[in-house]
């Protein structure tokens, strides 16, 4: 499908004003890089990943995991983070697959948030499939952006 392929242009995600965690882009400009990203989700995983998102996620990371009303940046009264929107509008497309999954095993560092751990309650199989319905939320740019972050990540 046309739609499913995304070339990443260093132009188009400047233009976007996408950036990283510190603040510096992305993609620098001059990475005239034209890697042509395919999705590769499978629909029975991200369908089952949505089951488990809406059983026991949603309630935290809201509708699409478009989050909570309010700032997701800013610390509630106690000094913890709220729950951060899970889809493109904010931070978890910035991290690879096994950081995702650490994070969904483990839960919030201590004090930071609260965020549940979810190992022994969820299967690797069920936090995977989780992690396939969250990246389904993505756009396709940056689903892109993020699979190049999942690339580096895997280098030795
Ligand atoms: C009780 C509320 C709650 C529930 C339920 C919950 N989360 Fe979270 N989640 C949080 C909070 C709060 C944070 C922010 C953590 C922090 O700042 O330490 C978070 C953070 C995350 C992050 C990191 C996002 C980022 O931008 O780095 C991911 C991924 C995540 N949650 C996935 C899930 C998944 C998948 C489920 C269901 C299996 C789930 N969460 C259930 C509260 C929740």
């Amino acid at each position: 499908m046309k739609s499913m392929k995304w070339k990443i242009f260093a132009t188009l995600v400047v233009g976007l004003g996408l950036a990283g965690c510190d603040g510096t882009p992305l993609v620098q400009s001059g990475d005239a890089d034209e890697t042509v990203v395919e999705r590769k989700l499978d629909p029975t995983q991200v369908t089952r990943g949505k089951a488990v998102y809406e059983k026991v996620c949603l309630e935290c990371h809201g509708i699409g995991g478009k989050g909570q009303p309010g700032d997701w940046r800013i610390r509630d009264a106690d000094g913890h983070f709220p729950p951060p929107p899970l889809d493109d509008s904010a931070h978890a497309w910035h991290h690879p697959t096994a950081v995702l999954l650490d994070m969904i095993r483990e839960g919030s560092p201590q004090g930071q948030g609260k965020m549940p751990a979810w190992k022994g309650k969820l299967s690797e199989q069920e936090m995977l499939d989780g992690v396939a319905y969250i990246k389904s939320l993505w756009s396709d740019e940056v689903y892109a952006l993020w699979w190049k972050l999942e690339q580096k990540s895997l280098e030795p």
